[in-house]
């Protein structure tokens, strides 16, 4: 790896806490510093095991704080930022925006500041490919060249920031890149997203809610194979380009609710249909052949086995997401550190 000093930012949360654990299992003389400021989807206990590795340093901060955020890179040194912090939760945006706008928008500006004021630091900054919008049945999945369109204040947030990101590249030559993903999933990810939620809620025998009519169709990616991507794009990526990156695996949100049902062994009748999104986008897809040709990259994980192990992960940590369902989890840094 040609960066030894790597600043994650929201590695506390999902795919953060996995592509630390990843890096830090391949890349021995690497170091990385996790900023995250422990909003309700961040949790330390996803990074429990790695607490004692002299590579890894946890400070407890917002990204948004522009002193903080200098003084981080300044003291570690940091010559690679990878920026994951966000609010994610797209039902979240719908009934509250605003702090999507100040983590996913002021925030990253402070962020790409920082990487120019300390001698343009390499810039990764994760994206989604919802700000693309979404697919009727017959179009073509998303690539680099589909144009913005997103419908959720999640999403326009995203967009926002990835726009950011290359201004600050064409004004400023601040070496970055972005990847837009599709939906990830994996061990540590949050019980409010689709996977975890069903697969939580049938362990505990209660029902699981699907929106609508459960025709909406996500292209599933495993975690691992997101990260991998985000490895091979810093190693090998073009300074100012966007690579997408997906599962070559669209399902609809019923067929992924039968499967685990299926895997778990239970019953259809644990299916509760209820009221739609509001602007619920209807499919993503992702054409992921500038990855491919270009980096080499595709996704190698089998679906099926995928999330067979995903469901085994959540049955064999219970702990892990009742703390969560609880809000004990939120305990654990106190007891941690003190404060
Ligand atoms: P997550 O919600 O699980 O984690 C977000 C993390 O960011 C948390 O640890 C949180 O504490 C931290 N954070 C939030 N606001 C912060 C702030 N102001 N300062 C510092 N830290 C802050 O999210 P995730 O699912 O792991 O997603 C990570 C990134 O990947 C996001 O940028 C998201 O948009 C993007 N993404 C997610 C998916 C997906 O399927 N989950 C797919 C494509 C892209
Ligand atoms: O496409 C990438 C995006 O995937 C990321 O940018 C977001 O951060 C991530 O949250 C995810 O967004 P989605 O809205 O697609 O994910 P979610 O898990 O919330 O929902 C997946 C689908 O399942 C969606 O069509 C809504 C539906 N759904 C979700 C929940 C939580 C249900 O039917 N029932 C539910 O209870």
């Amino acid at each position: 790896m040609q960066y030894k000093n790597i600043l994650v930012t929201g590695g506390a949360g999902f795919i953060g806490s996995n592509f630390i654990r990843f890096m830090l299992g391949k890349y021995s003389e690497i170091k990385i510093v996790n900023l995250d400021a422990l909003t309700y989807a961040g949790n330390l206990e996803n990074l429990k095991d790695l607490e004692e590795n002299v590579n890894y340093k946890f400070v407890h901060g917002d990204i948004c704080d522009e002193k903080l955020v200098n003084e981080t890179i300044r003291n570690n040194p940091i010559d690679l930022i990878v920026n994951f912090a966000a609010e994610s939760h797209v039902d979240r945006s719908v009934i509250d925006s605003s702090s999507f706008i100040q983590t996913n928008v002021v925030g990253i500006r402070v962020l790409l500041d920082a990487a120019l004021e300390n001698g343009k630091i390499r810039f990764h900054h994760i994206s989604t490919d919802e700000v693309f919008g979404h697919l009727k049945a017959d179009e073509q999945p998303f690539d680099e060249l589909t144009p913005y369109n997103p419908r959720s204040p999640y999403s326009a947030s995203k967009a926002a920031s990835d726009h950011l990101a290359r201004a600050y590249f064409y004004t400023h030559k601040l070496p970055i890149t972005i990847s837009n993903c599709s939906n990830n999933y994996g061990p540590y990810q949050f019980p409010e997203k689709l996977i975890p939620l069903v697969t939580t809620n049938l362990a505990e025998n209660k029902k699981v809610p699907i929106y609508g009519t459960g025709e909406n169709i996500r292209d599933w990616i495993h975690v691992d194979d997101h990260n991998r991507g985000v490895e091979m794009i810093i190693e090998k990526g073009i300074i100012g380009e966007t690579y997408c990156l997906g599962g070559d695996t669209e399902k609809t949100n019923l067929e992924i609710i039968e499967k685990i049902l299926e895997i778990m062994g239970k019953k259809k009748d644990q299916i509760e249909y209820i009221e739609d999104r509001k602007g619920h986008d209807l499919r993503y897809a992702i054409d992921f052949s500038k990855a491919k040709s270009e980096l080499g990259w595709e996704p190698q994980i089998a679906f099926e086995k995928g999330l067979k192990e995903t469901i085994e992960w959540y049955k064999n940590n219970p702990d892990w997401w009742q703390k969560i369902k609880s809000g004990e989890y939120q305990e654990y840094y106190k007891k941690q550190y003190g404060e």
